[in-house]
């Protein structure tokens, strides 16, 4: 198959970890007999150094043209970089979001797994560890909190910012239904996460979740409060298939599931809309501290990339060899400086990235 991907370096280690995923992207291609074209753009703090806004009209429309994107990371030191000197609007992570919107990319799939290999660099007690655990959280992501009207003004010379946090029906129907469908191909099994014992539009998330369970008899499902969640994603992990929840919740929960996986480095993203189209992303950030000094890990970006062929391109046998070359160099002792124990093989991005590649 010939295919055309967008591909958004970023900024931080995004222009590292993304090379690698490309690398291994081409040996996808070269061992299974496709073609993929790259068409690359610039988002995020690299997009307002060369045109002086975090995203270009121009830049959603070759996004909207390829068949699918595979994204780095955006954003720098919030303390240090000039770019969050700039206003809200236009700073690095504006043009992520925009980029969300334009693409109506609602539903975000973040795995988190720990690999049997990584159990000593999971931060829990040996016995949750012991356990395992393999969860999918899909969160929201273009609604909520992120996307509700903003403002900050003086009330009665008090100065008073506001947020607001909107979700209507067909917000949650279509990703509940997302939710239940995936759930139908792993353990069929559907916690639902809410504040519903504090805001209306978490028992209108509860309602519309009850009505989608419905149509889906096989999934059990839970509703669970959000406090709870974060207590029992360290307590016992185990307990979760597919963690269904808003925008805010999602983000939050998101990086504390990948955090139990070892490291951040290691969680995935697909963000989709309605269509086979996606964007793919490390869940991760930007991690400008050790940006440029090819010490990154790239799996989560190169397991972002078997999504993107699972997902986007519905190549399952090319996804499932780069899912298994990477437990495979896992299970062979490579390990970046982010999971680095003790008699293991410490690797550079590029030596990780060389040897998933060998792998394929
Ligand atoms: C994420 C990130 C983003 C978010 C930031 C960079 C705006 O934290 O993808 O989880 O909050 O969605
Ligand atoms: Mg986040």
């Amino acid at each position: 198959m010939n295919k055309k991907i967008a591909v958004i370096k970023g900024d931080g280690i995004g222009p590292e970890v993304v090379s690698e995923a490309m690398k291994v992207l081409d040996k996808v291609a070269d061992k299974f007999g496709h073609s993929f074209e790259y068409d690359q753009l610039l988002m995020g703090g690299c997009s307002i150094d060369a045109n002086g806004v975090p995203l270009t009209d121009e830049t959603i429309e070759r996004a909207k043209a390829a068949d699918a994107v595979l994204m780095g990371s955006i954003g720098g030191n919030t303390a240090t970089s000039p770019w969050y000197k700039l206003p809200a609007d236009k700073r690095p992570e504006a043009g992520l979001l925009k980029l969300r919107k334009s693409l109506n990319l609602f539903a975000n799939l973040r795995p988190a797994l720990l690999y049997g290999e990584l159990k000593d660099a999971c931060p829990l007690k040996a016995e949750i560890a012991e356990r395992g655990f393999d969860m999918m959280i899909m969160r929201e992501l273009t609604g909520g909190l992120y996307f509700g009207t903003r403002k900050t003004e003086e009330v009665n010379g008090v100065i008073t910012a506001t947020d607001t946090l909107t979700y209507n029906e067909n917000e949650i129907r279509r990703i509940a239904v997302r939710a239940f469908d995936i759930a139908m191909k792993r353990r069929k099994k559907v916690t639902s996460v809410d504040k519903a014992n504090v805001l209306d539009s978490s028992r209108l998330w509860r309602k519309i979740v009850e009505e989608v369970a419905k149509d889906y008899p096989e999934v059990s499902y839970e509703h669970m409060l959000v406090d709870n969640c974060a207590m029992q994603l360290v307590k016992d992990p185990a307990q979760f298939d597919v963690v269904l929840t808003e925008n805010m919740f999602g983000d939050i929960l998101s990086d504390e599931a990948s955090m139990i996986t070892g490291s951040i480095g290691m969680l995935a993203s697909a963000s989709l809309n309605d269509t086979k189209f996606g964007l793919y992303e490390p869940s991760g950030g930007s991690a400008p501290d050790i940006a440029g000094q090819n010490k990154a890990n790239p799996i989560a970006t190169i397991l972002s990339a078997a999504m993107l062929l699972r997902y986007s391109f519905d190549m399952d046998k090319e996804a499932d060899a780069v899912e298994a070359a990477v437990a495979k160099v896992l299970k062979d002792g490579y390990r970046t400086g982010d999971i680095m124990s003790e008699g293991m093989k410490l690797v550079s991005c590029s030596g990780m990235g060389d040897v998933i590649t060998e792998n394929i």
